[in-house]
């Protein structure tokens, strides 16, 4: 039997916040029209942009389903990369086989953007590439439809955002994998193996704001 667990969370807790590794000054945003920069002291990312409805709703005194700004933005808001229309912020990293089953992370031509994503979905990826902590920046990773079967330490990668790894073979999830991934808004597990989750491997996340997370 299968089934599908969509969870959304919204975790509120202090914490200490990681410093960012990617300089990403407010001289370096343009404004996006239609929405606003979302501040929220207990979300850790910074690079939220929030749609101006979700303030509009609020401030013209009608309720929004009895929610706040802050609900409406945990729903709907966006990273800056997603909801600017510049195409030099975000760079695509490639993987090449090389050697026995190794792959080397390529740059794409535009190599010194201020974020970068990796798409890799040819089916014969078993595990995350060693090099991966050589590119700080990146917020997307999507490997699903590999045949990964274990999720390394990827503590590195601080700023990541969306990490599809649906369609493959993971088995078990570990508490401290996601611990430090405080930026994190959208995991997809779906269609693995999930035969055990470690205790404690997604209720501790300060400052997170774990928008989906899918299992099945
Ligand atoms: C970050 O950006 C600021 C202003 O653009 C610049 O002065 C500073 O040197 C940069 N820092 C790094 C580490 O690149
Ligand atoms: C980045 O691109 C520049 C020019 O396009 C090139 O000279 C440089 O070697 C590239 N760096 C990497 C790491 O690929
Ligand atoms: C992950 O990738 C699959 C396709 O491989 C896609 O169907 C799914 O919508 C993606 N998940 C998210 C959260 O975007
Ligand atoms: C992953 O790639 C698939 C196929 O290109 C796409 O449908 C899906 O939206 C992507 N998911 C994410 C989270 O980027
Ligand atoms: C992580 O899981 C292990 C069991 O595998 C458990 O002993 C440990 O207490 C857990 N860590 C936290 C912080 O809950």
């Amino acid at each position: 039997m299968e089934f599908i667990i969509m969870i959304k969370l919204f975790f509120i807790n202090f914490g200490g916040y990681i410093c960012l590794e990617a300089n990403f000054s407010d001289t370096d945003r343009q404004p996006i029209p239609g929405y606003f920069q979302w501040h929220e002291d207990t979300v850790a990312s910074e690079f939220l942009m929030c749609p101006n409805s979700c303030q509009q709703q609020i401030t013209k005194g009608r309720t929004f389903a009895g929610n706040s700004v802050t609900t409406c933005c945990v729903e709907y808001s966006r990273p800056y990369w997603i909801t600017s229309k510049s195409e030099n912020l975000i760079g695509s990293l490639r993987l090449e086989p090389r050697g026995e089953q190794g792959f080397v992370i390529v740059p794409g031509v535009a190599n010194d953007t201020l974020f970068n994503k990796i798409l890799y979905q040819q089916g014969n990826l078993n595990v995350f590439p060693s090099s991966l902590c050589e590119f700080r920046n990146i917020v997307d990773i999507n490997f699903s439809q590999n045949q990964i079967e274990n999720i390394p330490d990827i503590a590195c990668l601080h700023i990541l955002d969306t990490l599809n790894l649906s369609f493959n073979r993971i088995e078990r999830l570990d508490n401290a994998t996601f611990r430090v991934l405080k930026y994190l808004r959208v995991f997809d597990l779906s269609d693995n193996k999930i035969q055990y989750i470690e205790p404690n491997t997604f209720n501790y996340r300060p400052g997170s704001l774990f928008e989906d997370f899918v299992v099945s």
